[in-house]
């Protein structure tokens, strides 16, 4: 197994939601940006790192029916699965690297929270941004947060890289343009905080 799927899959062996700092019981951010899109409910969704966030659970229940959701972590992915219960046959669950991601004009929305920024090299950055682009439908929205430049260092043990919009913009600016953006203040379960920027950009 690579390092990267073990350290993951590792995490969601050992802890539980409210042991893991990113979790939010209710993502309502992302779900509000979601709903200021006033996207068709057939539009096609994917959650990059969805891991074990309820994210796409709040989104079926609005009625969204082309669900897709992405992560390293099988383990991530099954305990979802489960909270979704017999829901979760109408998503398509995919466990695989966003970097090993092949796909042309599939998405509506790209939604990535907390994954993007795990990635530290510059290969591996420049990739990332081509997965997405060719993933892409044009006039397709790219949901993403990461931590802001203000935020932290590590999250999970790993390095992380840290983002303003403005740094955000210059890695997307080919095929993105940025339609808004803010920054944000997570609380963890353990009440400790962490400094998000959030950026919604449509793609050209
Ligand atoms: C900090 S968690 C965030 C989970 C979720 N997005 C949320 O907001 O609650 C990061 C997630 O990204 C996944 N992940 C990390 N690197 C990844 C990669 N290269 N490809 C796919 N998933 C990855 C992890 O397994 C984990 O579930």
């Amino acid at each position: 197994m690579d390092k990267k799927k073990e350290h993951w899959e590792d995490v969601y062996e050992k802890k539980t939601d409210h042991q893991v700092s990113w979790y939010q019981d209710v993502p309502e951010t992302s779900l509000r940006l979601i709903n200021e899109l006033q996207l068709s409910l057939e539009s096609s969704i994917i959650d990059i790192g969805g891991g074990n966030s309820n994210f796409t659970i709040e989104l079926q229940k609005i009625g969204y029916k082309n669900l897709s959701v992405l992560d390293i972590s099988g383990l991530a992915l099954m305990r979802t699965k489960k909270k979704m219960g017999d829901a979760s046959k109408a998503v398509h669950w995919m466990e695989s690297d966003v970097l090993d991601l092949i796909e042309l004009n599939q998405y509506d929305v790209i939604h990535d929270r907390a994954t993007f920024h795990f990635l530290t090299h510059e290969d591996d950055i420049k990739k990332y941004v081509d997965v997405v682009s060719d993933a892409m439908i044009k006039g397709g929205h790219l949901v993403i947060s990461t931590f802001s430049l203000t935020g932290p260092e590590k999250c999970s043990n790993l390095q992380v890289s840290q983002y303003s919009s403005s740094t955000l913009s210059l890695l997307f600016k080919e095929n993105f343009v940025l339609t808004r953006s803010f920054n944000e203040i997570h609380t963890s379960p353990y009440n400790t905080t962490q400094d998000f920027v959030f950026c919604v950009f449509t793609r050209l």
